[in-house]
């Protein structure tokens, strides 16, 4: 179930939230943060609320703000089961009997006993779930703060121990690192998830909107049987693969949700997910080499790139492959012929290696220019191209110039890694840069009638690839372009 946090200042915002909440199964209202407090009004937006509704009255030293003492705070929840909440959220720490004294004046209501920590997880964390089992509460909450991917798995232990007693639990991690646990929390067994209404109004770190839950991560079409997929990196914030991707998978009516995750222990997170139901992931920055060395299998051409980006789980193998390169290629052979053709890869990296390889495969020319020239030097060398550094381009004869350097990326956007006057009138002219969608190399070369194409397409293509390796299916192309465009265009706002 989804639950949006009321976490309003007064009451008639308060009021006013919880009917724009409409997407959500649950309201949590949040009674310690209005300050304009008074029992009349509480009593009537729970009595009001169309939606079940959790009563939260949390403490300071849980992430709460409520100013009064302690009897006060307890009263507050006493009076929304008499108002017939649905549920009272009251903290484990409150004490044993406080939380037996609610339970008494439950009637129909449901108790949540809650934990929250916000500096870490806790090394006895299962210990404290056992403690709160005790008084045998109708719901067991545990929320802590993830400072690496790997605190997610002791959260996810224990969901798993509580779904083989039958206890009904809520857990996930806060934080950056924590973030995919409210989403696949659920899927795994976990009752509740929180979302806020919107983005400033967030009550917690790593918290979603209940937009992006419904409209991005597809929460309310996920169950027990949803398949896994999502982006392996370090950051993955500012990525756009979850909308794309879950879009598709929505459009296609396929059981599988696409999260963002932010990996610290490449190691560590592979071993773990490997044993859940796993389609596939996609790999970025920084762990595209090291990935390598925890696969049953790579392919040829990853093998020979020397980076995987893409990992399909087939029979709990776990197999790596390289989108990257026939991204780019599609994108390229959509503008023009390459057989032949002399082709001029600006930088040394990864893409590079991705190109090199492509191109050669289509039988082009390719030199390789770089700022530092012992890379090209070792690029060429693996791939049969020629090389030299980055001022060579004015030497260079080319038809087909690819950017495979970050300059002129999002923020950078007024650099070129070409003056306008090494660009060749009528060449094509490829930068693999896709934010903004036309960067100043591509802009420029347009201006001396070149053939252009954006990174984008190349974003597009591979993402394509991959949700034909995951799902044996052809990718919906159109929406997964229109997705991002829309992701582009509000950026850019
Ligand atoms: P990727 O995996 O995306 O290819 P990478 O492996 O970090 O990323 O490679 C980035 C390439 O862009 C490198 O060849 C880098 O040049 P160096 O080998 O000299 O580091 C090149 N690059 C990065 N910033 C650059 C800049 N400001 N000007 C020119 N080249 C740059």
């Amino acid at each position: 179930m989804l639950a949006a946090v009321i976490a309003e200042k007064i009451f008639r915002d308060a009021e006013n939230s919880i009917k724009k909440a409409e997407d959500v199964n649950l309201i949590e209202l949040r009674a310690d943060y209005i300050k304009d407090f008074e029992l009349g009004k509480f009593k009537k937006l729970i009595v009001n609320c169309k939606k079940p509704l959790i009563a939260t009255n949390r403490k300071k030293d849980e992430g709460g703000c409520f100013k009064g003492n302690e009897n006060e705070r307890v009263q507050i929840l006493k009076k929304a089961l008499e108002f017939g909440a649905e549920y009272i959220d009251i903290e484990y720490s409150s004490g044993d009997n406080t939380i037996i004294e609610l339970t008494k004046n439950k009637k129909n209501s449901k108790v949540i006993v809650s934990y929250h920590e916000f500096e870490g997880t806790p090394g006895n964390i299962e210990k404290i779930y056992n403690n709160i089992k005790k008084l045998s509460p109708d719901f067991i909450k545990i929320v802590t703060n993830a400072n690496s991917v790997t605190d997610n798995f002791r959260i996810f232990d224990l969901i798993k121990s509580s779904n083989k007693e039958n206890r009904k639990i809520i857990a996930f991690c806060m934080g950056s690192y924590g973030e995919f646990s409210r989403v696949l929390s659920l899927i795994l067994g976990s009752r509740v998830t929180y979302a806020s209404i919107s983005r400033e109004k967030a009550s917690a770190n790593g918290q979603l909107t209940a937009d992006e839950m419904v409209n991005h991560y597809r929460i309310k079409k996920l169950n027990e049987n949803t398949k896994i997929a999502g982006l392996i990196g370090n950051p993955v914030k500012h990525s756009w693969s979850h909308i794309m991707h879950n879009a598709a998978f929505g459009k296609m009516n396929f059981n599988a949700v696409y999260l963002k995750f932010r990996v610290d222990k490449l190691r560590e997170f592979i071993e773990y997910f490997k044993w859940l139901n796993i389609l596939g992931f996609s790999v970025t920055i920084p762990h595209k080499i090291e990935v390598m060395n925890y696969l049953d299998e790579v392919d040829e051409k990853a093998r020979a790139i020397g980076a995987v980006n893409t990992i399909v789980v087939k029979n709990k193998r776990l197999i790596g492959h390289n989108t990257d390169c026939d991204g780019a290629i599609l994108a390229l052979k959509a503008k023009t012929g390459l057989k032949g053709k002399n082709i001029a890869v600006l930088g040394a990296g990864g893409s590079s290696r991705a190109l090199a390889y492509g191109l050669k495969k289509e039988n082009a020319d390719v030199i390789i220019l770089n700022r530092t020239i012992e890379k090209a030097k070792v690029v060429a060398e693996d791939f049969n191209c020629s090389y030299g550094p980055l001022d060579d381009l004015k030497n260079t004869d080319y038809d087909v110039l690819v950017n495979t350097t970050p300059v002129g990326m999002y923020p950078d956007i007024g650099s070129s890694p070409v003056p306008p006057k090494l660009i060749k009138k009528g060449s094509v002219v490829f930068d693999i840069v896709f934010n903004p969608y036309e960067t100043k190399l591509l802009k420029e070369a347009k201006n001396k009638g070149c053939t252009t194409i954006s990174g984008f397409e190349m974003l597009i293509k591979g993402a394509a690839l991959q949700f034909k390796l995951w799902t044996n299916r052809n990718a919906p192309e159109q929406l997964m372009r229109s997705k991002v465009m829309e992701c582009l265009k509000n950026a850019c706002n």
